[in-house]
Formats: structure tokens, sequence, C-alpha cells
């Protein structure tokens, strides 16, 4: 017997590494399907609507029997609610749980793949008076589960409102609220842990963006368009969306209740595509991003709410589920919302009737795609800050401190003698490239930059830093004025861009023929996609590994029609 049962043990510890794998594990995208109107299609057209956008997780705000069965033989996969309603009678009566997880899910299981109960809806928010009834609610709904053989098919969590977070900026000061986090908080972290399911927290970046007083949050940031990052000055990790930033200030709340595992995902996001009157939102709307700013369109708008749900969708499906704070965590996210609802709000200018992703009438109202497969790999944000060596800490502790790093994972090839990053042949400069290295491959955690002090942070990318995957081509002063004009007129005539080099033009200045020939020369080469032998012009140019500068003129790295077509690709992937 013993035996036997280490033998299904280890099957089972097998098998669930095989279904979890990483790679299966990052997430999905799903949508709620609310109901609270009077004009939506029928359960068996929105089966069709589904089907013909990919879309193959929904949550429903009740267990409705018309939609259940529809859902049926779909392979779509299902998550209900217990309403709010019945939250008492689930905590209190470990009877009326079994039966209405009997009657709700287990009557429609396995034909219609329900796979997670929520367990009321916004507690902490829509019925305070609740709260406590929680976690007793869950656990004997769980149990229930259990005695019906789903407590592994189903799991079961409830929808925290963001609210339940007292503090969001920076991310590493995030906290649930006194009033929740030991009394229900904590009992509901262990609930979750102990039966493999996670938090689920609703999470709307758009009323941080839209009540705003000042313009500290940036439209980009907001949507999770790119953009340069903002740094949380505690921990030194960098944001470049608001929506991250709220996951991870859930995460520290989670940490200082001692929960560092456990995942939380993101049951509804979403942003209005119209809508000019909050009617709901306890804030009043003066001041507030109703109303264009700075150019940008209105907080609710077709243009706001196409990027945002589009970054969220491609972020998820492309695998990057994860935080600065917790980069290996899973999350699945549903679009908030599958329609526009009539009936929600205070009338048709409310924007809670305008969070749809498409009209009653099953038209899109702006353009998505929840098909990953053809999604181009996402823009690698730049780096935002640079580690580099303290001249002062002296060439003895520089060389300790470089070995250390280039024997521990920095990436020191290019720095030896003949490759790109060999010159200057200096310690500083060595240094500085092995520090940036470890500290970049080390995600630029804090900590990793400081080598006992012969290290530092700066949020610039400080002068002549070499890239050995980027090089440019110069002009070779030496060659004489004359050989570089002759080849200055080749490239300008067969190929390069000479328009920045004419009077009046960006790169005219410095007026050099050194100046104009390596700005002639390198876009040559960058046009013709850095190939050997497109940087030599008879011997009057090279190749280098640090940015070369001009005065004012930067040669770029790229064709500007290379550039042009990288940005075309990142507005066509939002
Ligand atoms: C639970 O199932 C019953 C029986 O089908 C149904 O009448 C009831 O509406 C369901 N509950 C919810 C919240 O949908
Ligand atoms: C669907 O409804 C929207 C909003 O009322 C409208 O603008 C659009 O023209 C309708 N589309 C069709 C095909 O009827
Ligand atoms: C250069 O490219 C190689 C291969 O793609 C990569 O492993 C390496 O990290 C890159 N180095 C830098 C400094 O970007």
């Amino acid at each position: 017997m013993a035996l036997a049962g280490f033998v299904v043990g280890l099957l089972a510890a097998i098998l669930s590494l095989l279904f979890f794998s990483p790679a299966d594990a990052a997430g999905g995208v799903g949508v709620n399907y609310g109901r609270v109107a009077n004009d939506l299609p029928d359960p068996a057209s929105v089966v069709n609507l589904l089907k013909q956008n990919g879309i193959t997780m929904v949550r429903i705000y009740d267990a409705d029997p018309g939609v259940l069965r529809s859902f049926a033989n779909t392979g779509i996969k299902m998550m209900v609610m217990l309403p709010n309603e019945k939250l008492a009678d689930a905590a209190r009566d470990r009877r009326y749980a079994l039966d209405w997880v009997r009657s709700n899910v287990s009557a429609y299981y396995p034909a219609t793949q329900i796979h997670a109960l929520q367990v009321g809806n916004e507690v902490f928010d829509s019925r305070p008076d609740l709260a406590w009834s929680l976690v007793p609610a869950m656990d004997n709904l769980q149990r229930a589960l259990a005695d019906l053989g789903l407590a592994d098919a189903v799991k079961v969590s409830t929808p925290v409102g963001f609210a339940a977070v007292a503090v969001s900026w920076p991310p590493s000061d995030g906290r649930f609220r006194d009033d929740v986090a030991e009394p229900v908080m904590r009992p509901m972290l262990e609930f979750l842990q102990r039966t493999g399911s996670y938090l689920t927290i609703n999470l709307y970046p758009y009323f941080a963006y839209a009540d705003q007083r000042s313009n500290a949050i940036s439209r980009d940031f907001f949507l999770g368009n790119p953009n340069p990052g903002e740094r949380d000055p505690k921990t030194g990790l960098v944001y470049y969306s608001l929506l991250d930033a709220q996951l991870d200030a859930t995460y520290f709340a989670m940490d200082k209740l001692g929960f560092t595992s456990l995942s939380a995902y993101s049951g509804e996001t979403g942003t209005p595509a119209s809508g000019g009157r909050h009617g709901h939102h306890p804030k009043p709307a003066v001041g507030s991003l109703l109303t264009a700013r700075n150019g940008d369109p209105p907080a609710a708008s077709k243009e706001n709410a196409q990027a945002y749900n589009n970054n969220v969708i491609n972020r998820v499906l492309s695998g990057r589920t994860g935080t600065p704070h917790r980069p290996d965590a899973d999350m699945d996210v549903y679009i908030f919302a599958l329609f526009n609802e009539n009936q929600k709000g205070s009338g048709p200018d409310d924007i809670e009737q305008h969070f749809g992703l498409f009209y009653p009438n099953q038209t899109k109202v702006y353009e998505f795609d929840f098909h990953g497969g053809a999604l181009p790999p996402p823009p690698a944000p730049a780096p935002s800050s640079w580690c580099v060596a303290n001249e002062a800490a002296g060439d003895a502790r520089l060389l300790e401190a470089l070995n250390y790093a280039c024997a521990n994972g920095a990436d020191c090839s290019a720095i030896q003698p003949g490759a790109p990053c060999f010159e200057p042949d200096t310690m500083v400069a060595h240094a500085s490239y092995a520090f940036n290295s470890y500290y970049q491959r080390n995600g630029r955690a804090s900590g990793t930059c400081d080598f006992a002090g012969a290290a530092y942070v700066v949020y610039n990318e400080p002068a002549g830093t070499c890239d050995p995957n980027t090089s440019w081509c110069v002009a070779n002063e030496a060659a004489g004025d004359a050989r570089l004009l002759e080849a200055l007129n080749y490239a300008c005539a067969n190929g390069a861009d000479c328009g920045a080099i004419q009077p009046g033009a960006a790169c005219f200045e410095p007026n050099t023929m050194v100046a104009h020939a390596s700005y002639a020369f390198n876009s040559y080469y960058q046009r013709n996609h850095r190939a050997s032998g497109t940087c030599d012009f008879a011997g009057t140019a090279s190749v280098v590994y640090h940015a070369p500068k001009y005065g004012n003129c930067v040669l770029p790295s790229k064709t500007s029609i290379e550039q042009a077509t990288a940005k075309s690709e990142v507005y066509a992937a939002i």
C-alpha cells in the first residue's frame, strides 16, 4: 500500500510537471460577458461571435442556465459566479453551498468547461457588510466541489477591487487596507494558496489616469504604449505601464502578509471608448481628463480603449505575464467587457455603458485581435539605466571587480583584444563595459551595480557606450579632403541619404569634410544593412562600435527607413 501510494504520488508529481510546464502556465485572455442590458444577442449567437473572434475564455456574473447550456461542447472555458446576494447563505450553510454547486456547476460540467467559481463580486466595495462571510463561503463552496469530485477542475476565488490596496505608488509601498488586511485578506490568501488557486484583482488604470489632478500619469504609461518608464525609487524597478505598477502594488501587499509565490490574475481590466460622465464613480469628474488635455484624446475614447486593450491582449498572448517584481508570475486577464451594456450606470452618457468590445449588434467598437499567432516580437524596452565604473576606485579595485563580473555572468567577450569594445583600452572603459553587462543581465535589480563601491548607476546613456552588436561607419580624417569628397559624392549618388548634410539641415553643422563624409558613409552602410565591404570607400572609412557624434549630429545606427518601418510595426501591433 505504502509503495503504491508512493508510485501514485510520484506519477501525480510527474503529471503536474507535464501539465504545468512554464510554457503552458503563462496565461490566457478572456472577456467578461456582462448582461446588464436589454438589447444583447442571444447566448447561441454570442458563442458564434466568440468563436469567430478566437475568444476562448469567458467570465459571467451568475450561473445562468441558458448561457451555460449554450456554451456546452464549445471548448470555451467558463468562469461562473455566486452572486453577492447568495454569499451569506453559502457562508452559513454547507448544505446550501453543496446544492448551489450541484445545480449551478456540476449539472453542466464537463460539457460546459467551467474551470473557476468566483464567490461574490468586489464585496469590500459593494457589500462591505458581507466581508466577513467571504472566506467562510469560499471554504464551503470548495468543500462542495471536493464532495462532487471537482476540487481540481474548478478553482475558487473572488474578484477583489483594487481599492483594497491602500497604497499603489511606489508599488513597493503596496499594502492592503487595514480594515481588510488581517481579518479577510490573510485567511483568503491562505485559502487560495492551500487550494492551488490565485488572487483575482480587478485593475482599472483608466480611473487613476482619468481622475488625476496633475499630469503625473502620461497617456503612454496609462495605455502601456512604448514609453521611457517610471522608476520605483525604493527598489529601482522600472515600470512601463500603470497596469504593471498596480499589479506589483498588489504583489507587494501580498508579500507583506507573507504570500510571496501566489499569483494574482486580473478578473477585470478595460477602459471605456466613450462617455462624458462617471455615474457610479465616487470621485467627481471635476478636473479630470474626461475632456481632452495636452492635445491627447479624452480619457474615454476609442483610441485609448483600442490601444489599452490590444496592448493587454498582445502582452499576455506573447507570454509576458510577469511584472518587474514577479518576473515569472503567470496571469490570466479578462477584458471588461464583451458588450456595451445599456442598463449600467446613470444613462447613455455614463462611461459605464461604453466598456464593450462589441456593440449589441455584434459589430466591433474598434479593431482588436485575440489571435496571438502572428504577433511581431515585442519591442525590447530600451535600457533606462546603466552601470558605470567609478574611476576614483583605482585600477586595482576595478580589476578585481571586473574579474568578479566576468566570472559571474557578465559577457566580457567584446572587451578582449581585437573585439569591438577593446578600444579604448583603459581599465575604466573595460570595467564599465563588464559592470553594465552584469547589471543589465540581472535585470537592473537593486544591488547588482555596486561591486564594493567600484560602480554606480546613471540614468542617461554614458557617452560612447560600446555596443558590439551595432556599428557605424565613419570617415578617416587622414585620407584627406580630396579623397573624402570623391567618396562622399560616390555615396550620395549611390543610395546614401545626404539630405541631412545640406545647408540648413540637421547635420550641416559642423560643416567639415570629415563630418559630412561620415554622415554619408554611415547612411550608405546602414542602408546596406552593414554588409561587409560597405564601409570601405577606397580605404577612406572604417567601422566603429561606439556611437559617433559630430557636434550635435549623432549618426543613426539604423536607416531612417528601417526606423520608420519599426515604428509603424509598433503602432500596427497596438
Ligand atoms: C443556479 O441554478 C438554478 C437552477 O438552475 C437557477 O435557477 C439559478 O438562477 C442559478 N443561480 C445563478 C446565480 O445563476
Ligand atoms: C452597430 O451599432 C453601432 C452603434 O449603434 C452603429 O454605429 C453601427 O453602424 C451598427 N452596425 C451595423 C452593421 O448595424
Ligand atoms: C549581442 O547579440 C548577441 C546575440 O544575439 C546577444 O547574445 C548579446 O547579448 C548582444 N549583446 C549586447 C551587448 O546587446
